[in-house]
C-alpha cells in the first residue's frame, strides 16, 4: 500500500473511530453557504485539527470541520472549510479530506465556492451549475504516484460534472424560481485576483468564471469514481468588467447577500438526491 494511502486509510479510520455515520454525499460548503450547518440533522461532528495530520486552513473566519448527519434524507458528510492551494498546500493536501471521504463511503459529491463572473450572462449575486471545468492553470491533483486504490493513472475526465445531477439541480432551481445559469469554471492558484488581461485571456479560452478551488477537487474526486455536482456563487464581476478594484469583502458581502438562496437550492437539491439509488 502506498505512503499516501495509509494517510487516507489513517484519517478515514480516525474519523471512523468518532462515528459510525456512513455518509453517501460529501458536500463542499463555499464562502455563502457558511449557515448551511444549520440545515443539517448532525449526528456527528470531526474538528479537523483533532485528526493527526490533516491539513487546516489558515483563511482568518473559516471553519474547519466534518458534520456527518442528513439533509433531505440524503446521509452527508460536509466539509465546513476546505484547505486552498494558495495557502501554501501541495495538491495532495488540497484533496486529503475527499478522498478521506470516499473512504468512509461517499460516492457522490456538490462541490460549492465563491467565483467571479466572466461569461455575460452573470452578475453579482448569481448562481452558476457548472458544466465543466478548466484545470490547465494549476497543478494536476494527481501528480505523484498514483494512488491504485483510488483509481487508474490516467483517468477520463469527459464527464466530471454528472449529467443526472445538473438536471435534479436545474429541476430545484426551476422549484424555487431561482434562476440558474450554466458554465465553465476556471481555476486559478490565487491568492491574488487576476488581472484584466488575463480575464480577457480566460474568456477566450472558454471560461465563464473564476475561481481559486473547486477544480482540483472535482479531478480528484472523479478519480475515484465520483458522481460530482458544482455550483458557482457569482460574487463579483471578474477582474476589468466591473468598476473598480476587487475585494475579499466584496466576494463575502454578495455571498452573504444571497446565501439564503443558494442554501435552499442545495438543500432541495440533496432532497432529490436521496431519493435516486
Ligand atoms: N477571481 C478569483 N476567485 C474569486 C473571484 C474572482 O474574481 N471572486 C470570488 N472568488
Amino acid at each position: 500500500m502506498s505512503a499516501a494511502y495509509e494517510r487516507v486509510k489513517r484519517c478515514a479510520a480516525f474519523v471512523r473511530a468518532k462515528t459510525e455515520f456512513v455518509p453517501r454525499t460529501a458536500l463542499v460548503l463555499g464562502s455563502g453557504l457558511g449557515g448551511f450547518g444549520d440545515r443539517v440533522q448532525v449526528q456527528a461532528v470531526v474538528e479537523y485539527r483533532d485528526i493527526p495530520g490533516f491539513p487546516v486552513s489558515t483563511v482568518p473566519g473559516h471553519q474547519g470541520r466534518f458534520l456527518f448527519g442528513t439533509v433531505g434524507g440524503e446521509p452527508v458528510a460536509v466539509m465546513q472549510g476546505r484547505v486552498h492551494f494558495y495557502e501554501g498546500y501541495p495538491m495532495e493536501e488540497v484533496v486529503l479530506p475527499l478522498r478521506v471521504l470516499h473512504e468512509l463511503g461517499c460516492t457522490r459529491l456538490v462541490l460549492t465556492n465563491a467565483a467571479g463572473g466572466i461569461g455575460a450572462d452573470l452578475e453579482p449575486g448569481c448562481l452558476m451549475l457548472l458544466t465543466d471545468h478548466i484545470a490547465s492553470f494549476v497543478p494536476s491533483a494527481l501528480l505523484g504516484p498514483n494512488l491504485e486504490e483510488l483509481g487508474t493513472r490516467f483517468p477520463d475526465m469527459s464527464h466530471v460534472y454528472s449529467q443526472r445531477f445538473r438536471a435534479l439541480a436545474q429541476e430545484a432551481a426551476g422549484e424555487l424560481g431561482i434562476p440558474l445559469k450554466e458554465g465553465v469554471y476556471l481555476q486559478t492558484t490565487g491568492p491574488n485576483y487576476e488581472t484584466p488581461a488575463e480575464i480577457h485571456l480566460y474568456r477566450a479560452v472558454g471560461a465563464s468564471a473564476v475561481g481559486m478551488s473547486t477544480a482540483c477537487e472535482a479531478m480528484a474526486a472523479r478519480h475515484m469514481g465520483m458522481e460530482i455536482c458544482g455550483i458557482s456563487c457569482i460574487t463579483n464581476l471578474a477582474a476589468g468588467l466591473g468598476n473598480g478594484p476587487l475585494s475579499h469583502e466584496e466576494v463575502q458581502e454578495t455571498a452573504d447577500r444571497v446565501g439564503g438562496q443558494f442554501q435552499d437550492l442545495v438543500e432541495r437539491l440533496l432532497q432529490k438526491l436521496a431519493a435516486l439509488d
